[in-house]
């Protein structure tokens, strides 16, 4: 009886955080949901993609205060923004959902609203895309500076609603206290 009752809680205990998983609407875990096993690379990913998509921006953010220097680079590396922005909502499963607000480096940025408002998230996503496509296809410096604006206020539209803001670190009076020389000097 008391092995039975043993064997019956060991198989509920098995059982219970899949029937949980499935109320959550997880999928099962078969190969290819990377959400499931992957979340931490899903979240490296996405972070590597947003600050590559940083770094292309920098001749297009460069010509709204000065004359387009290079316009085929500025139109490729729109058109290369626009490729990445249509892969971003998809490097958001669920299971990714790990922001930590009390970690001085969280190893997440995304807020739990974009899971809350997942349609939005995606839409602006999509316009974002939409910026960056019109970007490539400007024509002329007027045309440049304004497609330039608007694609950088894509991005700051999803960040305002859905990026935790970056704080610097707050000074620390311990900090004013710390012994730089004593630390600097070399022992015998
Ligand atoms: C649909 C929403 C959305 C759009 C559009 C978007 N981003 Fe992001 N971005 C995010 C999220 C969410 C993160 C945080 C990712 C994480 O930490 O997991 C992020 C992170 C970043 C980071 C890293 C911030 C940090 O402190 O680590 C940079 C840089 C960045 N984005 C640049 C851009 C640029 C440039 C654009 C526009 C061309 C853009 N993003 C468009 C949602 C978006």
């Amino acid at each position: 009886m008391t092995s039975l009752h043993a064997t019956l809680g060991f198989l509920l205990a098995l059982c219970l955080p899949l029937a949980a998983a499935g109320a959550e609407g997880r999928p099962a875990a078969a190969p290819g949901w990377t959400g499931v096993k992957h979340a931490k690379e899903i979240i490296t990913a996405r972070q590597e993609l947003m600050e590559h998509i940083e770094l292309l921006m920098e001749p297009i953010d460069t010509l709204t205060v000065q004359p387009v220097k290079d316009p085929q680079r500025v139109q490729q590396n729109a058109e290369v923004i626009g490729a990445m922005l249509l892969a971003v909502p998809h490097l958001f499963p669920p299971t990714t959902n790990r922001f930590d607000p009390k970690a001085a480096q969280p190893e997440t940025l995304a807020l739990p609203p974009i899971w809350q408002q997942f349609d939005t998230f995606y839409r602006l996503a999509g316009l974002s895309a939409q910026a960056a496509e019109t970007m490539a296809a400007a024509k002329g410096q007027a045309q440049m500076r304004s497609a330039s604006l608007a694609l950088r206020g894509s991005c700051d539209a999803c960040h305002a609603v859905f990026l935790r803001r970056y704080e610097p670190p707050k000074t620390q009076e311990s900090d004013y206290k710390f012994d730089f020389e004593g630390a600097l000097r070399v022992s015998p």
